[in-house]
């Protein structure tokens, strides 16, 4: 009997698990039956873009946490996919931090080029897994969001590729019940275009508020403060920018720091974060843990320790992404296809406590960066995915935060090369400070010539009438 596998997600990771699947096909391999199963109408999960707040269409949570001007925050070329380049996907050189609608163009491409979309049954979330230990199967129950039919199939393994920045991360701060201005949490952040004469408060310290402070600054904010627990961000913020320690208490619109400070406020972004939840697993195989480098309980960051036929895919926090993701989906496709061997229970536990040994004594995001690099290059050396050069991804990563450092409103304007094509990215034609139309029409276009094309177009009107 051909086994069966049930992917959920059809986000970045589970793309990846599908084109994984797909090569080895193509390599004239015989794969498993693969079945992916995708809540939204679209896959490219959180890159596809949704109006909507809290409840989709049919009352289930959205799960995008992207906003309209949501650019990359990091450099394209640290997350290229070593078998589909971005020259590949453009055909020509594009900027290094593109915006969502071009990233989710260059991961839709690959998906599309692959022919994968035969597995993947959209508008169909999965309600509950549950494992039988006779059988040693998994049965799997979803339901059509459109024909609002449940049905239950059987697989032999399943895939985790759910995400999981979409379920907020919403702590209380005393007497924000009665903060009369806007108030939400950033996956229900859509747009700064709001925030313009408004002094908004943005409490984290990680990228949303970054990002979120520095989209309400580039849309007029009059100011932008970021309140922080643990430590500030530290950038050299410009006038109209600041940090300060945690919120202690509100009272109406007014915000009292623990420093003593206290300002007042039209609008409060919590960017606190989001947590691992997993509504369609029972307890002992839905994954627990903090926002993290490397999950406690996944063998190599993917394998369940609680039960070997069970993966998740992009589990960890995220230096490294779309590639990350392909090197976890080659590495599960060959566990799956048998041409890798799990060591037995105590080997992975030894194996997972070296790995999170090492994540502990961790100091700087470089390290950070090192780390996920060696975990990435481990899992690649096992499998047929191409390998690149990581280190100098890594040091494309540090010349990144070096940039950001230097100016966090400029840093989207520097270029990188390809480490695998050489390809040196170009200039975007408009400064992102200045760019406000985040369209994939208007990033691809030229503007200078599209001027003269008007211009032309309207002498030649202008004649024809004369
Ligand atoms: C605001 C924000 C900005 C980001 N910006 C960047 C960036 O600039 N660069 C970068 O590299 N990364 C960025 N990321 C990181 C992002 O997590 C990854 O790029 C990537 O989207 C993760 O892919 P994934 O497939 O693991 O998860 P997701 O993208 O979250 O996809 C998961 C998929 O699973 C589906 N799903 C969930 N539950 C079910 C269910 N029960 N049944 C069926 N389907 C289900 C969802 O609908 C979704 O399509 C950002 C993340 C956030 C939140
Ligand atoms: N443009 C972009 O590309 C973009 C934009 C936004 C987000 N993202 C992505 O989205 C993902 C999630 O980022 P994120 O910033 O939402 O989450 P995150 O990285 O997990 O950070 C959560 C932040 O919330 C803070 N926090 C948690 N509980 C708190 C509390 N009780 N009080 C005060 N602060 C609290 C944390 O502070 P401590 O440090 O004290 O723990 C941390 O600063 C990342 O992968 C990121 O790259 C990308």
């Amino acid at each position: 009997m051909t086994p069966r596998v049930a992917i959920i997600g059809a986000g970045p990771s589970g793309m990846a698990q599908l084109r994984a699947f797909e090569s080895a096909a193509r390599a004239g391999h015989e794969i498993p039956d693969i079945v992916c199963f995708e809540k939204q109408a679209d896959w490219g999960g959180q890159w596809n873009l949704t109006w909507r707040t809290g409840l989709d269409e049919h009352g289930e949570p959205v799960h995008s946490s992207m906003y309209r001007n949501l650019w990359s925050n990091g450099p394209k070329e640290a997350l290229e996919f070593a078998e589909y380049t971005f020259d590949d996907h453009f055909g020509r050189p594009i900027s290094s931090y593109p915006p969502r609608a071009v990233l989710w163009d260059y991961i839709n491409g690959r998906a599309e080029n692959s022919g994968v979309k035969k597995y993947v049954r959209f508008s169909t979330v999965v309600r509950w897994v549950e494992f039988d230990e006779q059988t040693r199967q998994f049965t799997v129950t979803v339901e059509d969001l459109e024909s609002r039919e449940t049905t239950s199939e059987t697989f032999d393994h399943v895939i985790v590729g759910s995400g999981h920045f979409s379920t907020p991360h919403v702590p209380y701060f005393t007497g924000i019940e009665t903060f009369p201005g806007r108030l939400s949490h950033a996956h229900d952040f859509r747009g700064a275009e709001g925030l313009a004469d408004q002094d908004v408060l943005l409490i984290g310290a990680s990228y949303s508020a970054e990002d979120i402070g520095v989209q309400a600054f580039k849309m007029g904010a009059r100011s932008v403060t970021f309140s922080y627990r643990t430590a500030p961000m530290g950038f050299p913020w410009p006038e109209g920018m600041e940090e300060l320690p945690l919120v202690e208490r509100f009272e109406g619109s007014i915000a009292h720091f623990a420093n003593g400070e206290s300002r007042r406020f039209d609008a409060v972004v919590l960017c606190t974060g989001y947590l691992h939840h997993y509504p369609f697993l029972p307890s002992d195989l839905a994954l627990d843990s903090p926002n993290c480098l490397y999950p406690d309980h996944l063998y190599r960051g993917v394998v369940s320790e609680a039960n070997d036929r069970l993966f998740y895919l992009g589990a960890q926090d995220q230096w490294f992404t779309f590639n990350m993701f392909d090197a976890q989906a080659w590495y599960v496709r060959d566990v799956i296809m048998g041409r890798i061997a799990l060591p037995d229970a105590a080997e992975q536990r030894r194996d997972i406590d070296a790995w999170r040994e090492r994540f502990a004594s961790l100091q700087t995001a470089g390290d950070e960066i090192r780390f996920q690099a060696d975990y990435i290059r481990d899992l690649i050396d096992l499998t047929d995915y191409p390998s690149f050069d990581l280190d100098r991804v890594v040091e494309i990563f540090l010349a990144w935060k070096a940039d950001k450092q230097d100016d966090v409103l400029t840093y989207r304007d520097k270029v990188y090369p390809s480490v695998l094509t050489g390809t040196m990215a170009s200039v975007h034609h408009t400064p992102w400070l200045q760019e406000l139309d985040d369209s994939l029409e208007r990033y691809l276009s030229d503007p200078v010539d599209d001027e003269v094309a008007t211009l032309v177009t309207e002498e030649e009107d202008r004649a024809a009438t004369t």
